[in-house]
C-alpha cells in the first residue's frame, strides 16, 4: 500500500547489504511511496553484488562509501544531489559492525583497536554524515535523517559487548547534531531503537535466537519486523513529524516499557 507520503523527496539510504537488512525494506518502501534515493554501502560490502538488485528494482543509482571516510562521504553527497537534482530530503544511516563481538572477545577483555574501529563504524560515522552534509549545505530545510540503534545503549544485555556503548554514543549524537542541525537549517535528528531483528548484523550477536524468542515473550505487542521498522522510518521522513527530532524513539511493541510479562512471569511461578 503507498500513500505517496515520500513524493518529490530525495534521499540517501545506507546499509543495504542483503534482502533481510532493515535498510532494504527501507528502500523498497520509500520507493513505493515515491522516493528517489541513493543507495550505498562499503566498498566491501558489495562485493556480492546484491545491491544492484535492490537498485534495479527501485530505479536507483549506488555509489560506494566508507561511511568512516570523510572523502568518500563528500563525493557521495556530491553526487547524490546531482544524481537526483537537488538537495536531500532524508538520509538513513542503518550500519553497524564490532569487531570484539565478531572475534567473540569478552566485554572485560577488549581489543581497543578493535573497539575505535567499531565507535567510528557504528558512531562517529553518524557525526561524519552529519557534519559533511552540514557542509556541503546538502539537506533542504525540515529535512529529516534517521540512524538505527537498540535498547543496550540504556540497559544491559551482556553479549551486546561494545555496540551497547557504540549505540549510546550514537543516540548521543542524534541529540547533538540534531540541536544545531534543527538551529541552522530546520533538519530534524531522531535514532529509532528497533526490536531484534533476523540480519546479518543482527545474527552476529551471541545468543541471538534466545536474545529473539525473549523480547518478544517481553513485549505486549510482540517484536516490531523489519517492515515494520520500514514503515516507521517512512513515517519519520515524511511531513506528517515534522517536529520530531533529537529523540530516541523505541520501536519495540512495547518492550522498553514493560517489567515483565504474564508469558515470562509462567516460566517462573512453580
Ligand atoms: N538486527 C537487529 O536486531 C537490530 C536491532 C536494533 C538495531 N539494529 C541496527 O540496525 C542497523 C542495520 O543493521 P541490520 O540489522 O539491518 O544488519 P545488516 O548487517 O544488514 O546492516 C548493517 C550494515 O552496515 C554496513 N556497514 C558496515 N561497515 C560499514 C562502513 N564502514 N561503511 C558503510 N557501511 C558499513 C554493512 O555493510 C551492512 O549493510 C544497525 O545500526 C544495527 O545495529 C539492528
Amino acid at each position: 500500500m503507498s500513500n505517496n507520503l515520500l513524493k518529490g523527496k530525495r534521499g540517501i539510504i545506507f546499509g543495504a547489504l542483503n534482502d533481510q537488512s532493515i535498510a532494504w525494506k527501507v528502500a523498497e518502501l520509500a520507493h513505493l511511496h515515491g522516493a528517489e534515493f541513493v543507495l550505498t554501502n562499503a566498498p566491501i560490502a558489495m562485493r556480492m553484488g546484491e545491491i544492484n538488485h535492490l537498485a534495479e528494482k527501485t530505479g536507483s543509482k549506488v555509489i560506494p562509501a566508507d561511511a568512516t571516510s570523510v572523502a568518500d562521504l563528500e563525493k557521495l553527497i556530491a553526487e547524490s544531489m546531482e544524481i537526483l537534482g537537488g538537495k536531500i530530503d532524508f538520509i538513513l544511516h542503518s550500519i553497524g559492525m564490532s569487531i570484539n563481538v565478531r572475534k567473540g572477545n569478552h566485554y572485560t577483555n577488549e581489543n581497543y583497536d578493535y573497539t575505535m574501529k567499531g565507535l567510528d563504524v557504528s558512531a562517529l560515522s553518524f557525526h561524519k554524515v552529519m557534519q559533511t552534509a552540514m557542509k556541503l549545505d546538502a539537506m533542504n530545510e525540515w529535512g529529516s535523517i534517521v540512524a538505527l540503534t537498540y535498547i543496550a545503549a540504556q540497559r544491559i544485555f551482556p553479549d551486546y559487548n561494545d555496540m551497547a556503548d557504540n549505540k549510546s554514543y550514537l543516540e548521543s549524537i542524534a541529540r547533538s547534531f540534531g540541536y544545531h542541525y534543527g538551529q541552522a537549517k530546520k533538519v530534524r535528528v531522531n535514532t529509532i531503537s528497533q526490536s531484534p531483528t533476523m540480519t546479518t548484523a543482527g545474527s552476529g550477536v551471541k545468543g541471538f535466537d534466545g536474545f529473539i524468542n525473549f523480547s518478544e515473550q517481553m513485549s505486549p505487542l510482540g517484536n516490531a519486523t523489519a517492515e515494520d521498522c520500514a514503515n516507521y522510518c517512512v513515517a519519520m521522513f515524511s511531513d506528517l513529524t515534522r517536529f520530531v527530532t533529537m529523540q530516541n524513539l523505541f520501536h519495540d511493541g512495547g518492550y522498553s516499557s514493560t517489567g515483565v510479562t504474564q508469558a515470562v512471569m509462567e516460566k517462573f511461578q512453580s
